[in-house]
């Protein structure tokens, strides 16, 4: 591999930048530039998970004892220190996942100091409950932090989906170790730095390193007492095994393949923009949310399809750090090829026809990353490998509806259930359809993403548990102590 600027970045165990006990360090590819170094970590293996793990254990002492909104304060702190370097991150963000820059690298980075505030903010509302009983007794609940966390992410929103974990585990008294994925933790690694700065050693713990390496023995280690985990659902059977083993809670955020169900009164150019939002193709479509199946009515299929093309065409495929580019690179070599595999599947399958993009060109400015192009295909009929598997790329399947009955069962019939998208001027007929969609967060005209203290997350094998609020935090980060006092002396 080429090398560049190299740096060599440490770890964070208990308040002290670390190299791995084996002393080995793994690179991080720039993905936007085949073959070109940009740092190297440290490669963690169960011995670090243990030393990581015992320091958060120990710190959780005190930390469950800082008064919840003084811990609240802190992670404020925190929010500011990111917000001052927002234009920092959000390049780190975009040259380590290859996301652009001008439509996901910054906004995540934003992303990131909103979570972060939010969760302190609410910090102070981690209420119990009183019952109503005779004089004689007192019965009232506690919302009691569980202890350490472990946290394990993936690459395609990492320091989004870092803060998500650390940033509710805190506010509720827990402490944490979270490994970053290995193709991406530069990011992670800043905001592991701003949290080094104001919070006691131990209480956020960051390890780099592979799954199977450092992800399992965390999974497996006896003093971790809840699971967090996001990525793909195959991994998330995994590590729920393991909770299995100890009896310990799990919140699962997994994978997707989301219906987009247009009606005939939406063929407007403004739904084709959120349609293509909705669908992520600026993040090349690696979202778990990403509505990569578009249920098209019969009756506007051909104008629909003419004005999306026309659309897609216009978005500009690029170095993720030029901000004329509206997408940037897929994440790596691994997932390019998956992604060109299920490409190349649709240009030879009978039933379906390719009406955007396709195999990426051997040469040229493209050839040099892991550049795809936003690729439209479409079927008669959704009984295909490519409208049922999560690809996790810039890939779009267009299938046409005529009956709605009909349209919701084809939106269900997945075994993911993790977002829908309803496109109707008549609220009505989109509130009935929301209501009958098996999906954890279904959004009705429109494509944005996540909103802050509203909950989300999956159904059916799309996961378990929800995040971004404060119930989700209350859910998922502490335990409940009923407890009961006699007067009678
Ligand atoms: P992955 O689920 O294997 O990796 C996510 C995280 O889990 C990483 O930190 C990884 O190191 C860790 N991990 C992997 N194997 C593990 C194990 N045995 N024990 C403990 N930790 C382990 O996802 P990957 O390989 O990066 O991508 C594969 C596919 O997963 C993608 O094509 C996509 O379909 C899906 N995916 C879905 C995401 C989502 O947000 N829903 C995010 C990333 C990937
Ligand atoms: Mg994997």
């Amino acid at each position: 591999m080429k090398t560049e600027t190299i740096t060599r970045e440490l770890m964070l165990i208990n308040g002290k930048w670390t190299e791995a006990a084996g002393k080995e360090f793994f690179q991080i590819e720039n993905p936007a530039k085949r073959g070109t170094v940009i740092a190297e970590v440290p490669r963690a293996t169960a011995e670090d998970v243990d030393n990581a793990v015992q320091a958060a254990n120990e710190a959780f002492d005190s930390w469950r004892k800082v008064p919840a909104r003084e811990r609240g304060r802190m992670l404020w702190k925190i929010a500011d220190a990111v917000d001052a370097q927002f234009e920092e991150l959000a390049r780190t963000i975009a040259t380590e996942t290859g996301n652009a820059l001008k439509t996901q690298a910054k906004g995540e980075a934003k992303g990131v100091v909103d979570v972060i505030r939010y969760f302190g903010g609410v910090a102070g509302e981690l209420k119990g409950e009183t019952l109503p009983v005779d004089n004689q007794l007192f019965a009232y609940t506690q919302r009691e932090p569980y202890g350490v966390i472990g946290g394990i992410i993936p690459w395609n929103a990492p320091v989004q989906l870092a803060a998500l974990k650390i940033a509710p585990a805190l506010a509720a008294g827990n402490t944490i170790v979270l490994k970053a994925a290995e193709d991406a933790p530069l990011g992670v690694l800043k905001l592991a730095k701003i949290c080094a700065d104001i919070l006691p050693p131990g209480v956020v713990n960051i390890l780099t390193g592979f799954g199977e390496e450092c992800g399992l023995p965390l999974a497996k280690h006896p003093l971790v007492r809840k699971l967090t985990f996001t990525g793909s659902t195959q991994t998330g059977k995994i590590i729920m095994h393991e909770a299995a083993e100890r009896i310990i809670p799990i919140s699962l955020e997994l994978g997707g393949k989301s219906p987009q169900i247009v009606y005939p009164d939406a063929d407007s150019e403004k739904v084709i923009d959120n349609v293509m939002s909705a669908m992520r193709f600026a993040r090349q479509g690696q979202s778990c949310s990403a509505g990569s199946r578009l249920y098209l009515h019969k009756s506007i299929y051909d104008s629909f399809v003419e004005k999306l093309i026309a659309k897609a065409k216009l978005l500009q495929v690029g170095d993720p750090l030029d901000e004329n580019n509206d997408m940037g690179s897929i994440i790596n070599e691994k997932q390019y090829n998956k992604v060109c595999s299920y490409i190349e599947e649709g240009i030879n399958h009978p039933d379906i026809e390719l009406l955007l993009g396709g195999l990426p060109p051997a040469e040229g400015p493209l050839s040099e990353g892991y550049f795809l192009e936003p690729t439209i295909f479409a079927a008669p009929h959704d009984d295909l490998r490519l409208a049922k598997e999560e690809i996790f790329g810039p890939v779009l399947i267009v299938i046409p509806w005529d009956d709605e009955e009909e349209v919701i069962k084809m939106a269900n019939r997945s075994d993911y259930g993790l977002a829908a998208f309803i496109w109707t001027k008549d609220t009505t007929r989109a509130m009935r359809t929301a209501n009958l969609l098996e999906a954890g967060w279904v959004q009705i005209n429109r494509g944005g993403g996540m909103m802050t203290g509203h909950s989300y997350g999956g159904y059916k094998q799309s996961g378990i548990g929800r995040e971004y609020s404060l119930e989700s935090m209350i859910e998922s980060f502490t335990q409940t102590k009923s407890i009961m006092i006699d007067f009678d002396e």
